[in-house]
């Protein structure tokens, strides 16, 4: 069995929620994506120190918030304090860390498609595929799935053993000889990898098995139009402003 979105792809995701427009992966990413007319955003999800899901990208909170320290160590009390808005621009102050559950209600409310990419911290590759796996199908209850991918095989497999019906797609820098022996031995639907590592062949080779290819992370107009006359079904990008009506 290979689930397929039951939505058509567009050809541009909002990466990290809103892209370069607002802090990285938070709420009012997801409202300037759709405020902007995108249909679809992607996001990184990762486990609390309680085993919740959150969205973020980095194993630790330096970056990207006011807090230190690993958000697998770091407890959800704790997470809801913490200012994931001023690293960008003063304007995001106070921007709050969103949980998994928060973000996918707005995509909801927004009626925006989202790609959930499976962020484990190293060593709860399983246990975030299980559990973001399981609370997608609590959250869309009735509505068409979200596309789910990761670059952690045993996250896949945890969403899918869990999940069957979600959609999966297998995300690499760039992938490997074997991807589609191992794409299709998870029931995947649709290959990820970065723009700059995808060559002919594996466009070719997608192409012949029904294979939809999503590149990360694409920044200019003229790259992305380039690639979506290739044959690449759709990009991710941080300046979605760029590349509106594509
Ligand atoms: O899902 C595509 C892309 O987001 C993968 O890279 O590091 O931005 O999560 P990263
Ligand atoms: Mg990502």
């Amino acid at each position: 069995m290979r689930p397929a979105p039951q939505w058509p792809l567009p050809r541009v995701f909002a990466h990290r929620c809103g892209g370069a427009l607002a802090p990285e992966n938070t709420l009012s990413g997801l409202r300037i994506a759709a405020a902007l007319g995108f249909r679809a955003v992607e996001f990184d999800v990762m486990l609390s120190g309680d085993g919740t899901p959150w969205l973020i990208h980095d194993e630790t909170l330096e970056r990207t918030t006011n807090a230190a320290g690993r958000v697998c160590d770091t407890a959800d009390a704790a997470l809801q304090r913490v200012d994931a808005g001023s690293f960008q621009h003063r304007a995001f102050a106070g921007e709050p860390l969103p949980t998994f559950d928060a973000a996918a209600r707005l995509c909801l409310e927004l009626g925006l498609m989202a790609n959930v990419e499976i962020k484990p911290a190293a060593g709860f590759e399983a246990v975030t595929g299980e559990v973001v796996a399981r609370r997608i199908l609590e959250l869309w209850q009735g509505a068409p799935l979200p596309l789910v991918s990761s670059f952690s095989e045993a996250a896949l497999e945890a969403a899918r053993r869990v999940a069957p019906p979600l959609p999966l797609g297998y995300l690499w820098v760039s992938p490997p000889a074997d991807w589609q022996r191992r794409l299709d031995a998870l029931g995947g639907y649709s290959l990820h990898c970065a723009a700059g590592k995808l060559d002919d062949s594996i466009l070719g080779a997608a192409r012949a098995g029904g294979v939809p290819v999503l590149c990360y992370t694409v920044n200019e107009r003229t790259a992305a139009q380039s690639l979506l006359a290739r044959g690449v079904a759709a990009v991710f990008s941080d300046r979605i402003d760029t590349l509106i009506g594509l």
